[in-house]
């Protein structure tokens, strides 16, 4: 599959990885593709992996996926460009969507906001099917979601059943057990998670290595 993916930092730089290991092509969209710390990141991420503009990621992916700081999301998606509808936002129209971030993590208020993350990525993007995923977790999880025999459990929540059918086989793809959280509405819970799980590894201080894991008889 080709996968476009918006900034190549913990997140995205985990996920495409990975995926571009199982075979996808990846394309990573960032500000400065010749940066030489990206540069020699991706230096041996093999022949699947490409790195150009955002814009460009946008055009090359069938599925895009969004790991992005989310004080850059709305801008980067050109919701606010003075046409109301920017060249980025008009070529993700029809397009699967992974929405990745959490805005419970800004520094600001939005922490505050009574709409979920995925929701408003939704607005901003109207023709473009998002599902929220692989927020819940820490990016070291995404590069390696096996604890010993168990996969760790990768909760998604979206509206369409083949955008939530894609997004669940890109998780098992790269070891995760994917589980339907329901609708896009739910993301604010998945959102709620991330937060949770922060709050565990930094608060209580259990650190990074530490995941969620839903069990059932
Ligand atoms: N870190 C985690 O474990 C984790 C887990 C789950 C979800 N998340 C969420 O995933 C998202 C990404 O987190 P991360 O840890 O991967 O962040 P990160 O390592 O800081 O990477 C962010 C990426 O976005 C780019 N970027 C930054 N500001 C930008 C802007 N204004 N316009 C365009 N690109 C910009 C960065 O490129 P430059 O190099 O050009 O700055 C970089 O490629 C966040 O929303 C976060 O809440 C993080």
């Amino acid at each position: 599959m080709k996968i476009g993916i918006l900034g190549a930092g913990n997140v995205g730089g985990a996920l495409g990885q990975s995926w571009a290991k199982k075979g996808h092509q990846v394309f990573f969209g960032v500000r400065d593709p010749n940066a030489p710390e990206l540069q020699a990141r991706l230096s041996k991420a093999g022949e699947n992996v490409r790195v150009g503009s955002l814009q460009e990621a946008t055009d090359f992916g069938e599925v895009i996926v969004l790991t992005l700081p989310w004080e850059a999301v709305e801008e980067t998606l050109g919701a606010i460009a003075p046409s109301g509808s920017s060249r980025v936002t008009a070529n993700l129209e029809g397009k699967i969507l992974l929405d990745c971030t959490n805005p419970n993590f800004s520094a600001d208020a939005e922490q505050y906001h009574p709409v979920s993350g995925g929701e408003r990525v939704a607005a901003w993007v109207p023709k473009t099917k998002v599902v929220k995923i692989f927020n819940t977790t820490g990016w070291e999880n995404m590069a390696n979601p096996q604890y010993g025999s168990e996969s760790l459990t990768m909760l998604y929540a979206g509206d369409d059943a083949e955008a939530k059918a894609v997004a669940a086989q890109l998780a098992t793809d790269i070891g995760f057990e994917p589980l339907d959280a329901g609708p896009l509405v739910n993301s604010g819970l998945l959102e709620s998670l991330a937060q949770l799980w922060g709050k565990l590894a930094y608060g209580q201080k259990l650190g990074r290595n530490i995941a969620f894991k839903l069990l059932q008889h």
